[in-house]
């Protein structure tokens, strides 16, 4: 398409965003930041031409109509689905849009009242990392989170609070998310992996309860209060293995299916995203910034800059004082997920471990920033900064950002120091035993 106007361009690239999207057969999709920037009106018609099924809970029009419907229910395998939407309040941007985002916990209570009745129901957000959480703890009865925007994008696995299985996708269609939640039961609440070796550990020590309380009992003349407490001590720790035990299997699956070019492009929506081409306004702008360039040089060529004596060095301009730019190959966190693609043995066994934990510990309470330092990972992308809320693997192995497989770029035994960043008794009372402590978590499974 010739480059031309703005208006035009965006509409035939909505109209290609959603002919791809349908090709997917959705059922609903949520109303995010991003699919009103141009407008409420500009959406709705989207929604009527290609008949998209957009939900949002809580945008309301100035008249105090809501424009999306609010709601949907879905039919699955006989069970009816209510999945509500909610899409994040920016009032001043909301004013000038001419509409007004309902509070979510309001929005998401009066919406539930709505679908009374369902046996599942999921809430697409749009709210952040941080108010899903919220969201799921304040508000309850909703079973599964599908959230997006602010906050850390795609977990390894899904996060829990209280009753509700929390998700994150990730942006511009680079994966998709899979939850299998069949014959699962939800009466009882999302049950997570448990880890081994707690299954284990447990088990031996009421083996050892058990030997004392008979050990007790054969005496010539058994303590009757000692036998109370020690026939106290095996009834618990059976109650606790046994709910160990009956928390597995977990009560779903969850995998993420990367798009990358082991899957093949669709043939006309390839063709259509060649021939729509660039956005006007940027192609404007980079000629713009082309002639400038242009003009900078021709001057430069006129009046070229002196070379530095230290005259003219004292005289130039202090240089910002920014941090130096670091050299290409300065390893940084790449982050679990990517790690997992090669090491999904590895990866399992970590899920079991606490450290995939870690970063629920801190939601349990008001968390500081001085907590994330051993309870969240940092990550660094080759622009910007995230983190992931978890012991990942970087933590220990290092940063792996230069290891491409084999044994390069990426250490494989974990020295005592470095667990010692972590646990050196920040909270009293666990004591850190290395020889111990290592062989819970190595992932190879060595130690158990
Ligand atoms: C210096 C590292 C470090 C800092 C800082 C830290 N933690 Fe921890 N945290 C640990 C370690 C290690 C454990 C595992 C138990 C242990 O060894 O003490 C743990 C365990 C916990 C647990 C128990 C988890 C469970 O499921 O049993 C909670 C809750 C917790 N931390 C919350 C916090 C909060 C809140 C903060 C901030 C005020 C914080 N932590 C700061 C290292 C740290
Ligand atoms: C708390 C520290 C810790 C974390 C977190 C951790 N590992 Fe490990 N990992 C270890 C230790 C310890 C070993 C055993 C090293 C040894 O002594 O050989 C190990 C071993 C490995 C090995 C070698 C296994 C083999 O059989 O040769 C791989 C690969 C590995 N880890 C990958 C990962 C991946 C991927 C993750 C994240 C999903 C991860 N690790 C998270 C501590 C950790
Ligand atoms: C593109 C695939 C790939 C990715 C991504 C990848 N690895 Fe590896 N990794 C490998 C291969 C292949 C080996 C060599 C296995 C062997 O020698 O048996 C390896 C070896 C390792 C080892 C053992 C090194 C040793 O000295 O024996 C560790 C630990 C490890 N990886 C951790 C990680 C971590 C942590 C990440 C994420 C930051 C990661 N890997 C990402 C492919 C990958
Ligand atoms: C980046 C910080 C960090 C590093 C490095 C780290 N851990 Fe941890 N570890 C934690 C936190 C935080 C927890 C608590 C997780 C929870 O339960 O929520 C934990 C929990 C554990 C637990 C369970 C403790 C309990 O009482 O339940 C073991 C065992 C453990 N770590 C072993 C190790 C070993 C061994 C290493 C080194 C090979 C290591 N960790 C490295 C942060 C770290």
């Amino acid at each position: 398409m010739p480059v031309g106007d703005e208006r035009q361009w965006l509409e035939s690239r909505a109209a290609l965003i959603a002919d791809s999207l349908l090709k997917m057969k959705p059922d609903v999709f949520g109303v995010g930041r991003k699919d009103i920037v141009n407008g409420v009106p500009f959406l709705l018609g989207l929604m009527d031409k290609y008949d998209l099924p957009l939900i949002s809970s809580n945008i309301v029009l100035d008249n105090g109509k809501h424009p999306f419907p609010r709601a949907k229910i879905i039919d699955w395998r006989g069970k009816k689905v209510a999945v509500i939407g909610l899409t994040y309040p920016m009032p001043e941007r909301d004013r000038s849009l001419g509409i007004r985002v309902e509070g979510w916990e309001e929005s998401a209570r009066r919406t539930l009242e709505l679908v009374k009745g369902a046996d599942i129901v999921v809430a697409l957000s749009d709210l952040g990392f941080d108010d899903e959480h919220e969201l799921a703890r304040r508000v309850p009865g909703i079973n599964i989170i599908i959230g997006g925007g602010q906050g850390q994008r795609l977990l390894p696995d899904p996060s829990r609070v209280g009753d509700t299985l929390i998700l994150r996708a990730s942006d511009r269609g680079r994966q998709i998310g899979e939850l299998n939640i069949a014959g699962a039961s939800l009466s009882g609440g999302w049950r997570l992996p448990v880890a081994p070796y707690q299954v284990d550990s447990t088990r031996a020590e009421l083996e050892k309860a058990r030997l004392a309380l008979d050990a007790e009992k054969k005496k010539p003349s058994p303590s009757s209060a000692e036998v109370e407490r020690l026939g106290k001590g095996v009834e618990i720790l059976s109650r606790s293995l046994k709910t160990l035990e009956g928390a597995r299997p977990v009560s779903f699956s969850h995998k993420t299916i990367y798009l990358d070019d082991s899957v093949k492009d669709d043939a006309a929506i390839a063709k259509a995203v060649s021939s729509l081409g660039p956005n006007p306004e940027e192609v404007r702008r980079e000629e713009i910034a082309r002639q400038a360039m242009e003009l900078a040089k021709k001057n430069q060529a006129l009046n070229p800059t002196p070379a530095p004596t230290p005259k003219n060095r004292q005289a130039a301009p202090k240089a910002e004082a920014s941090p130096p730019a670091p050299p290409d190959n300065t390893p940084y966190n790449t982050g679990t997920v990517l790690c997992r693609k090669c090491h999904q043995k590895e990866y399992d066994f970590w899920v079991k471990t606490p450290h995939y934990r870690a970063g629920n510990a801190l939601y349990r309470q008001k968390a500081e920033g001085e907590c994330f330092s051993c309870h969240y990972t940092k990550l660094v992308f080759s622009s910007g900064a995230a983190v992931e809320q978890v012991v990942g693997c970087e933590a220990c192995h290092g940063r792996g950002s230069l290891h491409k497989g084999g044994k390069e770029g990426i250490s494989r035994a974990v020295e005592e120091s470095s667990c010692k960043r972590c646990h050196l008794g920040f909270h009293e009372g666990k004591v850190f035993d290395f020889k111990r402590d290592y062989g819970k978590i190595r992932c190879d499974g060595k130690g158990l």
